[in-house]
């Protein structure tokens, strides 16, 4: 670690849809993110009860204090604040009870991190002007911003406005947007919906930016890491296409105010139109983010299909398995030195900006066997990482904090309560509530561990001067 060490926050992540419960308590109403995941309540986890954290906020925020934390990365359901999306008040016991979590987590020597919106626009706004494909939303998402600054910035100083925009846009259905409509329309509506977060994100950047000039501010990005099969320049052409299209045209609008160009003309070939207005593309250039967040999990390898196939990028790639890395049950790779090149891609393009990771972490199927949970792959997974971190850290990358996915056991947006991420287990199944009790698992002692032994080489450095 260099010097910058003893203000590193070690932290942990969840959002709140994936954790909360309570999802028609005190004044809630419904998000996408609950009736995306309702239709799946035969299948898996909801969101209604989830891991009921809601209910669990005393002992889980001990937990994380137990753990060492010295940042939380969580995020505020927007329909706690704003049950139906276009209420002139916010909701009052929706900002208690994150004025409760914040306080707790402060009390607890934890900073906060705020996620703004991660994948739970509520759904009133999709039924009245079908969510974000509608010019209407910014405005309703800049209300919800300004409402939750006045509230909470007074104690919060990092901020993350919205979580994972590019898998909105390849995942349409988390925007409301029918899956019965044609690829055409569908491509249409989902990035129209893009360009609106843009335009709302660069708005709140500048309001926040304008009042707030110590705090931070950013997206949270979903860094796909790209790389070719082969050492084929169609193959390479083609991670890089992927990984701009995906991640670093997110990256270029919230960090430098301007869509790159590569991304308007993808758009062009597939005759995707975006409505725009004259004012945008200032709005876009005065609202920048001062810093930035990642979710890094893998890299993911590609080969080109363009000979064979047109259309967007995703249809002119195919994704490769690499024998060679171990891989999770669900394909996800295991591939930590990636993160280090990544790293050093974001210091290439950003210079010093600071750079949190968001989310970071491996899934497992797991149970309790004697009240423990051998998570030794888990274990490998963040050792290792943290490992890949540093040494970018000693490459000259500013990274800020670390935040793996996730603190606790939770609702897996894909697999329910099947695939667990948490250093902390919850005894309960898909369909069983059980006992709802948090077990530490072996994942919690060594990442106590290593933040241990960081303060220990903090308070080291600090006695020999250095
Ligand atoms: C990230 C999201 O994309 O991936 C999280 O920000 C999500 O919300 C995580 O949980 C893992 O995906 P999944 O489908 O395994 O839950």
């Amino acid at each position: 670690m260099n010097k910058r060490s003893s203000e590193f926050l070690w932290g942990a992540s969840t959002s709140a849809f994936q954790v909360e419960g309570a999802y028609n308590i005190d004044g809630k109403e419904l998000s996408i993110a609950d009736v995306r995941s309702f239709k799946n309540s035969e299948k898996q986890l909801d969101t209604k009860v989830s891991v009921d954290h809601y209910h669990h906020l005393e002992e889980d925020v001990s937990l994380m204090k137990e753990l060492g934390l010295k940042s939380y990365r969580f995020s505020i359901s927007w329909p706690r604040i704003f049950p139906k999306g276009d209420e002139k008040n916010p909701n009052k016991k929706g900002l208690e009870f994150y004025h409760k979590l914040i306080d707790l987590l402060i009390k607890s020597g934890i900073e906060p991190i705020i996620t703004m919106y991660h994948f739970d626009q509520p759904y009133q706004l999709i039924e009245k002007y079908g969510g974000w494909v509608s010019r209407d939303s910014i405005h309703d998402f800049v209300k919800y911003a300004e409402c939750l600054f006045e509230e909470f910035a007074g104690k919060v100083k990092y901020w993350l406005t919205i979580n994972e925009q590019a898998v909105l846009v390849v995942a349409p259905d988390m925007l409301g947007i029918e899956s019965n409509l044609s690829r055409e329309e569908k491509l249409e509506r989902a990035y129209q919906s893009n360009y609106h977060m843009w335009i709302a994100q660069a708005i709140v950047y500048k309001l926040f930016r304008q009042k707030y000039p110590q705090n931070f501010i950013g997206p949270a990005v979903s860094y796909l890491t790209t790389l070719p099969a082969t050492m084929n320049s169609e193959d390479m052409l083609a991670a890089k296409e992927l990984e701009d299209f995906y991640s670093f045209s997110q990256m270029e609008v919230a960090l430098k105010g301007k869509i790159p160009k590569y991304f308007e003309k993808e758009l062009e070939n597939n005759n995707v139109y975006v409505v725009q207005e004259p004012e945008d593309e200032k709005t876009l250039s005065e609202g920048t983010a001062n810093y930035l967040g990642v979710n890094w999990y893998c890299t993911t390898i590609v080969e080109s299909k363009a000979e064979k196939c047109n259309g967007v990028i995703f249809e002119r790639i195919k994704r490769v398995n690499n024998d060679h890395l171990k891989h999770t049950d669900w394909g996800w790779n295991f591939d930590p030195v990636g993160l280090r090149y990544g790293l050093r891609q974001l210091a290439d393009r950003y210079g010093d900006i600071p750079i949190i990771i968001t989310e970071c972490g491996w899934s497992e199927k797991e149970e309790l066997q004697n009240e423990r949970v051998h998570d030794n792959d888990r274990i490998k997974y963040l050792g290792e990482h943290i490992t890949q971190m540093e040494l970018a850290i000693s490459d000259g990358v500013n990274v800020i904090s670390f935040n793996p996915w996730s603190f606790i056991d939770l609702l897996s947006v894909g697999d329910g309560m099947e695939k667990r991420y948490g250093m902390v287990y919850v005894d309960r199944t898909d369909f069983d509530e059980k006992t709802m009790k948090r077990y530490r698992k072996d994942s919690f002692f060594f990442y106590q561990d290593i933040i241990k032994q960081h303060k220990n080489l903090d308070n080291q450095k600090e006695n020999n001067g250095d």
